[in-house]
């Protein structure tokens, strides 16, 4: 859905022949696969605190690892092209990113170590948050639409949590 309304997996301006490329928190690993293909001779890795493997064929310059993020990210200074964290939903004043995996009070020290671990100069941090609801009191979305069908299924069961 998101690549579909942004147009593109990757917004940020990295250049055409990338070395490393991670996504914080993959998740299904769907964002790490794709970006794969598009770059087959970039190794992109996903990470996340479950051992969730994308289903259907992996391609070989894909690299799934199980860790947590705020243990800091394992990867050599200045080594990455690109690091993608991608959640669904942010909400402030919470502001947790990769579904509550990241509190606010530990922001800072995950986006200092993005810049640390992305190339001097060249490299980027594509941060995708989501909230929904601006749009929706400025009725912008239809009643109707899925996407706030999207938005109260995840309240509710976030309410439940
Ligand atoms: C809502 S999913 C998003 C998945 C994917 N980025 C996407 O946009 O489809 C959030 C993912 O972040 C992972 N996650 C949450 N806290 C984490 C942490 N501290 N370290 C690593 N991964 C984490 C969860 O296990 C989950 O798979």
């Amino acid at each position: 859905m998101f690549s579909y309304l942004l147009g593109a997996n990757i917004l940020a301006p990295i250049g055409p022949k990338p070395t490393r490329i991670l996504d914080v928190g993959a998740g299904s690993g769907r964002w790490v696969v794709e970006v794969a293909e598009e770059f087959p001779s970039t190794i992109v890795t996903g990470l996340d605190l479950s051992p969730i493997l994308p289903h259907g064929t992996i391609p070989s310059n894909c690299k799934f690892i199980v860790g947590d993020l705020t243990d800091g990210l394992k990867f050599d200074d200045g080594t990455v092209d690109l690091v993608h964290s991608r959640y669904r939903r942010a909400s402030p004043p919470l502001m947790r990113i990769i579904n509550a995996g990241v509190k606010q009070t530990q922001w800072p020290c995950y986006m200092r170590d993005v810049y640390r671990v992305i190339k001097p100069g060249t490299g980027w941090a594509q941060c995708t948050e989501f909230q929904g609801h601006g749009l929706f009191s400025e009725g912008i979305v239809p009643e109707d639409s899925a996407i706030r069908q999207v938005c109260a299924n995840t309240t509710s069961s976030l309410t439940l949590v």
